[in-house]
C-alpha cells in the first residue's frame, strides 16, 4: 500500500531541486512544542524549523491574527503606508535601542540589507573606498553573495567564487588577530553574538570588549547577527546587549515571525542618516500578514516570554550536564536560554538524529559533530524533561 509518505518522497524526487538532504519524515500537524507526522506518529520537537516556530506550532493567538489580517488586507506593496509597519519598527527600536527598520522576508536578506547599509555610510559620509568587511570564522550569515561572502566555510563558498570582494575573516577566539585585521579601511564588522550553525559558540567577554574597542578606534561599524541567538532565545532581548556591544546594525530574523517569513535590519540613526530614497528595498519586505505575525511574537516576548525562557534555559541546561554525565560520548556543553550545542563522538554525531527521531525527539546535528537544540521559547517544562530523556535513550541507542 502506498503511504503518504510515499507519494510526498516521490513527487519530491521528481519536482524538487535537491539541495536539502531531509530525514525521511513528513511532518503534518503541530500543537505547541510537539509534531505530528503522517503515520500518526508525534515527535517534541527541541528544533523549532530552526529556531523559527519561536511561539510553539498552532500557536492559537498567532493563527487568529493571521486569519483575521488574511480578511483584512495582506499586502500594499512599499508603494503606500500600511499601519502595522511603524508600529512594528516602534516596538523594535525599543527592544534593541536602534530606531529604525528595513523589513525584508528571511534572514540572509537582512544581512544583505545590513552589508550594503553599512557600504553606504562610508560612500555618503565621503570615504567610498573603506569597502571591506570583517568577519568571523565559523560564522553562517546566509547563501545569498553578499551574506555568503561573509559566512567562513568552504563547503559552502567554493561552488560560488568569486564572491564579494574585499572580506577578511579573523579567529573567534583571538582578540590580537581581530585587533590586526580591523582598520581603517574596514566599513564594518559583522558578528552573530552566539555562533548558531558554526556550532553554538558563545562570543566570549574578551571578545566583545576587544569588538567594542577595535571599532571604536577604527570607526567601523558593527553588526550583530542576532538572527538565530536573538529575539528572547537567550531569555534577554538580544544577546549582543547581554555581551556589552552596542551595535551600529542589527539583523533579525527566524522567530519574528513565528514561521511566518520575516526579517529586519535594525539601524541606529547614523547610518540610517546615510541611506536615500531608492537604495534598498522588497516587495514583500513589512507586509501586513509578517507585520502582524510578528506583533503577535512580540507581544509575548514583552509579557514575560523572556523570563520564561531564562527559567527554562537553566532547565535545560542541568538535563544536558546530567546527560554528559552518564553519556562517555557526550563533550562539552555550549549555550544559553534555549540555544544549547551538546559535542559528541563522531560516530553518534552520525546516528543521533535518526536515533532521536526513532525515540520521538527532533534534534539537529551542525558544525559536524554538534547535537544543537533550539526548541520553541515557549516549551513546558514537562516537554523539557521528556525531550532530553528520549534524547538520553538516542545517546544510548547511538553510541
Ligand atoms: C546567524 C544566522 N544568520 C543568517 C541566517 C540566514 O537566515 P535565512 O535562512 O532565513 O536566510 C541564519 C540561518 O540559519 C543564521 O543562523
Amino acid at each position: 500500500m502506498t503511504t503518504v509518505a510515499d507519494e510526498v518522497l516521490g513527487v519530491e524526487a521528481a519536482h524538487i531541486l535537491q539541495v536539502y538532504k531531509r530525514l525521511p519524515l513528513v511532518l503534518v500537524r503541530g500543537a505547541g512544542a510537539r509534531v505530528t507526522d503522517s503515520d500518526g506518529r508525534e515527535y517534541i520537537d527541541l528544533l523549532s524549523g530552526i529556531g523559527v516556530a519561536s511561539l510553539g506550532h498552532a500557536h492559537a493567538g498567532l493563527a487568529r491574527a493571521i486569519a483575521a489580517q488574511a480578511e483584512e488586507l495582506l499586502h500594499t506593496s512599499n508603494l503606500f503606508f500600511h499601519p502595522l509597519q511603524g508600529q512594528l519598527a516602534a516596538r523594535l527600536a525599543r527592544l534593541s535601542g536602534l530606531p529604525r527598520a528595513f523589513f525584508c522576508n528571511s534572514g540572509t536578506e537582512a544581512v544583505e540589507a545590513c552589508l550594503k547599509f553599512a557600504r553606504r555610510y562610508w560612500h555618503t559620509t565621503g570615504d567610498p573606498r573603506r569597502t571591506e568587511i570583517v568577519a568571523l570564522e565559523r560564522s553562517f550569515h546566509g547563501r545569498t553573495f553578499g551574506s555568503l561572502s561573509v559566512t567562513s566555510g568552504a563547503p559552502y563558498r567554493a561552488p560560488f567564487a568569486p564572491l564579494v570582494p574585499g572580506v577578511r575573516f579573523a579567529a573567534p577566539d583571538d582578540p590580537d588577530a581581530l585587533r590586526r585585521t580591523v582598520t581603517s579601511a574596514t566599513a564594518a564588522v559583522i558578528v552573530e553574538p552566539i555562533q548558531g550553525e558554526g556550532g553554538v559558540w558563545p562570543l566570549s567577554g574578551t571578545m566583545a570588549e576587544t569588538l567594542t574597542a577595535v571599532c571604536e578606534e577604527t570607526g567601523a561599524l558593527l553588526i550583530a547577527d542576532e538572527i538565530q541567538c536573538g529575539l528572547g532565545r537567550t531569555g534577554r532581548p538580544f544577546h549582543s546587549a547581554t555581551l556589552g556591544l552596542r551595535p551600529d546594525l542589527m539583523a533579525l530574523g527566524k522567530a519574528l515571525g513565528g514561521g511566518v517569513p520575516v526579517g529586519a535590519a535594525l539601524l541606529s540613526e547614523r547610518v540610517a542618516g546615510a541611506v536615500a530614497f531608492g537604495d534598498h528595498g522588497s516587495t514583500y519586505g513589512g507586509n501586513l500578514l509578517a507585520c502582524r505575525a510578528a506583533l503577535v511574537f512580540i507581544d509575548a516576548l514583552e509579557n514575560g516570554l523572556t523570563a520564561r525562557v531564562a527559567e527554562a534555559g537553566t532547565r535545560v541546561e542541568r538535563g544536558l550536564r546530567q546527560l554528559a554525565q552518564k553519556h562517555a560520548a557526550v563533550g562539552e556543553i555550549r549555550g544559553a536560554g534555549l540555544m544549547w550545542g551538546m559535542e559528541v563522538d563522531g560516530g553518534v554525531a552520525d546516528r543521533i538524529v535518526p536515533a532521536g527521531l526513532e525515540r520521538g525527539v527532533i534534534v539537529n546535528r551542525t558544525a559536524g559533530n554538534v547535537v544543537r537544540l533550539l526548541p520553541p521559547l515557549t516549551i513546558s517544562d514537562g516537554d523539557i524533561d521528556a525531550g532530553l530523556a528520549r534524547l538520553g535513550e538516542a545517546l544510548e541507542d547511538a553510541s
